[in-house]
């Protein structure tokens, strides 16, 4: 139990008072204890008694006086009295001013009260580019959410393992590395191919084996009727032709043929290397050894398959091989009626490999919303044939689609180019960061160029991250770089800069010689001191229901409410002109706590930080 939580324990005094009021009730009741919305009144309120009086069939305020009289609040709150009960049957309660010290000073310890859970295995399942492509706006989401879980599971002591189940396998590919080997025996492949030119030969390589792009080039060119009925037979033999070598590509690709792996390699480097210097300006924790992409699998896939035939799990359909799932309307597709196996066949080689090869306890899917079906079918199957369930287990792992939803552009459709293309992922960050240098230019001009270079690094992909990760992931968000990057309000850049004041705090006093005592006595007398001691409490248990909630922007908004509390407190209580020494000494103690939890917060959700700006 987290000891220094208010929280929890007023709730189990407020158990036990219940308990010996309402015996035939027993020990299962929810005390509901919250903050106060009312401080006058009191720091927590309960407000068991209006659900517990429907239980036992009495008026609520007479249950609150029956919960009162049992309550035995010593220690930790002000003795409760005929004055607590409040409206319907409200229990308002204040902390006692020397349990709150005691709480704070158990806070005040390296861990900052997270202490390590039982440690599990964790695997989760982020960033998931395609090959050839650019990492797009989505992917920008399934990254810094995937590495925010991470950190938060890390954070608690778990063993965390980031995996990017990168789109490298299947017939795409096989397209795009068709395309790439014609080029080179015609001598005409770049030495230095880039993504974005990788990018336009996939794009080009689809639209062959689709005919597309030669299909509008004739009927551009020709008006006439049979005419131009001829001209599209002949490009969609053509098409068929370069499909019908695709395929070929995609046999000799999966049999090892060293000519075609080598260039499917190149294309995988070019892309990865790519990736992976985006994840790192994202400062995300994602290196090489992250990538567990669908190519991986492929020689599990034939297995799968064979052993969710042979015991009967999944059954032939119309020539295709499918399971069929309680509870969900389509059945879940695992072999094709060519043959060809699917995303979802590979995402089931996937799981049986983490859970059971890994021992994951829990994977984490932090992926688009629009995939829900997908893994809902995928985890279901899992779960029936058994490889979610680690070896000796009796309960299968827990499987989470961490769903989010989709960025937005102020016309509040999907976030598009103006040409209606999908963002690239390195422009956004790019325009994030100059913007930002124009602010910092404005701010701290007396900085040196180089510094100016990081903080503006630093705070546009704070910015950034932070607009993301500050909502909740289900929902869909408009983006806005000038909301993201103001320097007031609930964004990146004003945690950091908070950060930053209170860092330069320290630098003045010790400037000014005056010297901080971190075991000084603390004492809290104002308001502020209190409620900003209150929010300090409230860290560790938020760390907590982010991780168990996968919900980042719980962690959020507690450090938004926290700096908050801080800025009240540091316009309202004087800290180095404090009126003696011991309330300054108390002061800078609250001020050196508060420091240390946002720093560590803001490190949980991976966001970097600056020294000035
Ligand atoms: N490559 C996929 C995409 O871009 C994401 C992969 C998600 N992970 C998974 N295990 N299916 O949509």
């Amino acid at each position: 139990m987290d000891t220094y939580d208010p929280i929890e324990l007023l709730s189990n005094r407020f158990r036990q008072a219940i308990a010996r009021a309402y015996p035939e009730v027993g020990q299962e009741v929810d005390p509901l204890v919250s903050a106060s919305r009312q401080p006058q009144l009191g720091d927590f309120q309960s407000n068991a008694a209006m659900s517990l009086a429907k239980r036992v069939g009495a008026n609520p305020r007479e249950v609150a006086r029956a919960i009162i009289a049992h309550a035995d609040m010593s220690g930790i709150a002000e003795p409760l009295n005929e004055q607590s009960v409040a409206g319907p049957g409200f229990i308002n309660v204040r902390l006692a001013p020397d349990a709150l010290v005691r709480l704070l000073e158990a806070l005040d310890e390296p861990a900052l009260g997270l202490r390590p859970d039982e440690p599990m295995t964790v695997v989760v399942d982020l960033c998931g580019v395609n090959l050839a492509k650019q990492m797009h706006v989505g992917h920008l989401r399934a990254t810094i959410i995937g590495d925010t879980i991470a950190r938060l599971h890390e954070r608690l002591g778990h063993k965390v393992i980031r995996q990017s189940h990168v789109g490298d396998w299947g017939l795409p590919i096989a397209m795009v590395t068709a395309k790439l080997l014609e080029l080179e025996d015609r001598g005409e492949l770049s030495e230095s191919l880039d993504l974005d030119e990788l990018n336009r030969l996939y794009k080009q390589a689809q639209a062959e084996c689709a005919g597309e792009h030669r299909a509008m080039e004739v009927i551009q060119r020709v008006g006439g009727h049979a005419k131009l009925e001829a001209e599209l037979a002949a490009i969609n033999a053509e098409a068929d032709e370069h499909l019908a070598h695709a395929r070929r590509v995609l046999v000799a690709l999966q049999s090892g043929d060293q000519r075609v792996r080598a260039m499917w390699q190149r294309i995988y480097d070019v892309t990865m290397s790519e990736c992976l210097r985006t994840c790192a300006r994202l400062h995300t924790l994602i290196t090489d050894e992250h990538s567990a992409g669908e190519s991986t699998y492929a020689e599990e896939l034939g297995q799968v398959v064979e052993d969710l035939a042979s015991r009967g799990i999944a059954h032939e359909s119309d020539g295709a091989l499918v399971v069929r799932i309680e509870g969900i309307d389509e059945p879940c597709l695992v072999r094709k009626s060519d043959g060809g196996y699917l995303y979802a066949t590979t995402d089931l080689a996937a799981i049986r490999r983490r859970v059971q090869q890994l021992g994951a306890d829990l994977v984490v899917y932090c992926v688009d919303a629009r995939q829900s079906l997908h893994f809902k079918q995928v985890f279901a199957v899992a779960r029936l044939a058994g490889y979610a369930t680690k070896p000796g287990a009796s309960q299968p792992s827990r499987l989470e689609h961490a769903a989010f939803g989709t960025i937005l552009g102020e016309d509040n459709r999907p976030f598009k180019t103006r040409s209606g293309e999908n963002v690239k992922l390195s422009d956004l960050l790019d325009e994030a960061v100059a913007r930002a240098r124009r602010a910092v230019d404005e701010r701290s001009a007396e900085l040196s160029r180089e510094e100016r270079d990081s903080i503006a690094e630093a705070v546009g992909i704070a910015a950034i991250k932070y607009a993301d990760l500050s909502n909740d992931r289900i929902k869909d968000y408009v983006f806005s770089f000038d909301r993201m990057l103001a320097f007031e309000g609930d964004t990146g850049p004003y945690l950091l800069y908070a950060l930053v004041r209170i860092r330069s705090l320290f630098r003045k006093a010790e400037a000014e010689g005056i010297a901080f005592d971190p075991h000084a006595p603390i004492i809290i007398t104002e308001p502020e001191e209190k409620a900003l001691a209150l929010a300090l409490l409230r860290y560790p248990k938020t760390v907590r229901a982010a991780a168990e909630t996968l919900q980042p922007h719980r962690l959020c908004g507690y450090l938004y409410e926290l700096c908050s509390a801080y800025s009240t407190f540091y316009d309202r209580c004087h800290v180095l002109k404090a009126d003696d020494a011991e309330q300054r000494c108390s002061r800078l103690r609250l001020c050196h706590l508060t420091a240390r939890v946002l720093a560590d917060g803001l490190d949980v959700l991976g966001l970097p930080t600056v020294e000035r700006m």
